[in-house]
């Protein structure tokens, strides 16, 4: 099987090994399992050991290319994003300083925890008080990066889906199919994965095809469609193939995704009865969802009985205490104020 770790860049390891594969009780099914059904999950929201969920895979590459570099990183996303924490907490960690660009985003309990840490760890923020305010700040800050004739910074897109970040999604197919070779789980007929930025659902497609897993890969969309589109997709993935082709990979074919519309409701962030729903189903068997992309993506299983599914767990779920280092009272209004 093709394995990432020929591969010619650097890789910072932040993963601490596979994450499990575990079996859902039926208790949190509709109506529980029938003959030949069953449903798993992949806990990658305890992958790593300080945030967990699906940017951790990315920012092995990600900050392993700045590292090697010497470089900051200059990055973008909502107040609340993930993307966001995720970066500058591993990027304090392993010494890399994270710079960001921050958008207005519904105000959630998650998204204020969010930006209390991301306060605490990036090194320092521009905010764009709308998002057509976006390509001005990133301006603004990349000029104040190079003042004084300072080293470009590495500049990471929304969510970290870049040819480089999706290789450890990439990563995460070929485990997956391991995991199955192993016997920890049946060969899933379909994978459901929250769509944001594509980076996870393009990786992850890849990973799949290389190993010959023909499993169906269920893409929810959980962000705005300017975002979240089929197209940028399937354009990452053919990008990521071709990046891996170079590097003796065989070529393969990037059908099998499925999209999924209905379940993103009226916005961002916003909460959809059947997502509400999938979060008390999922903490029934002892899954703690967030209500932006993991319980709309549970929510979309949900509503597909039948065959092996697999949930892709892309949330952190490890206590956060530790990061929560400042207080709301010490986030700058300017932060603050993008909560709305
Ligand atoms: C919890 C969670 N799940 C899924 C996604 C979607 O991942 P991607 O941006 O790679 O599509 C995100 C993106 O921020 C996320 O935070």
């Amino acid at each position: 099987m093709f394995s990432l770790d020929a591969l010619p860049y650097a890789r910072v390891p932040l993963l601490g090994g596979p994450t499990a594969v575990e079996r859902v009780a039926s208790a949190g099914l509709t109506g529980g399992a029938g003959p030949g059904e069953s449903v798993w999950v992949k806990r990658e929201d305890r992958a790593g050991t300080l945030y967990g969920g699906n940017k951790v895979r990315k920012l092995e590459w990600l900050l392993g290319d700045a590292l090697e570099s010497g470089r900051d990183v200059l990055t973008a996303g909502t107040a609340g994003s993930n993307h966001l924490v995720a970066t500058a907490v591993y990027g304090r960690a392993v010494g890399v300083q994270v710079l960001a660009v921050v958008a207005p985003q519904p105000d959630t309990p998650t998204a204020r925890r969010n930006a209390r840490i991301l306060h605490a760890h990036a090194e320092r923020l521009w905010v764009a008080r709308t998002e057509a305010e976006v390509p001005f700040a990133f301006a603004r800050a990349w000029a104040a990066t190079r003042l004084f004739g300072g080293a470009s910074p590495a500049v990471l897109p929304v969510g970290g889906s870049s040819p480089l970040g999706a290789l450890g999604w990439v990563g995460a197919g070929l485990e997956l199919a391991a995991q199955v070779a192993a016997g920890e789980l049946p060969a899933p007929d379909r994978v459901y994965v929250a769509l944001g930025s594509g980076g996870t659902v393009a990786g992850l497609l890849v990973g799949l095809r290389l190993a010959g897993l023909p499993t169906e890969v269920v893409a929810v969309r959980a962000a705005p469609s300017w975002l979240a589109s089929p197209w940028r997709v399937q354009r990452l993935a053919g990008a990521t193939l071709a990046l891996l082709c170079r590097h003796g990979a065989h070529s393969v074919s990037l059908g099998g995704v499925r999209y999924v519309e209905g379940q993103y409701g009226a916005g961002y962030a916003l909460p959809t009865p059947a997502a509400i729903d999938a979060t008390s189903r999922a903490a029934a068997v002892g899954l703690a969802l967030e209500g932006t992309y993991t319980a709309k993506a549970y929510a979309a299983m949900l509503a597909e009985p039948g065959g092996v599914r697999l949930f892709v767990h892309t949330a952190n779920s490890w206590p956060l205490e530790p990061l929560l280092t400042s207080a709301l009272d010490d986030v700058p209004g300017s932060l603050k104020g993008l909560l709305r």
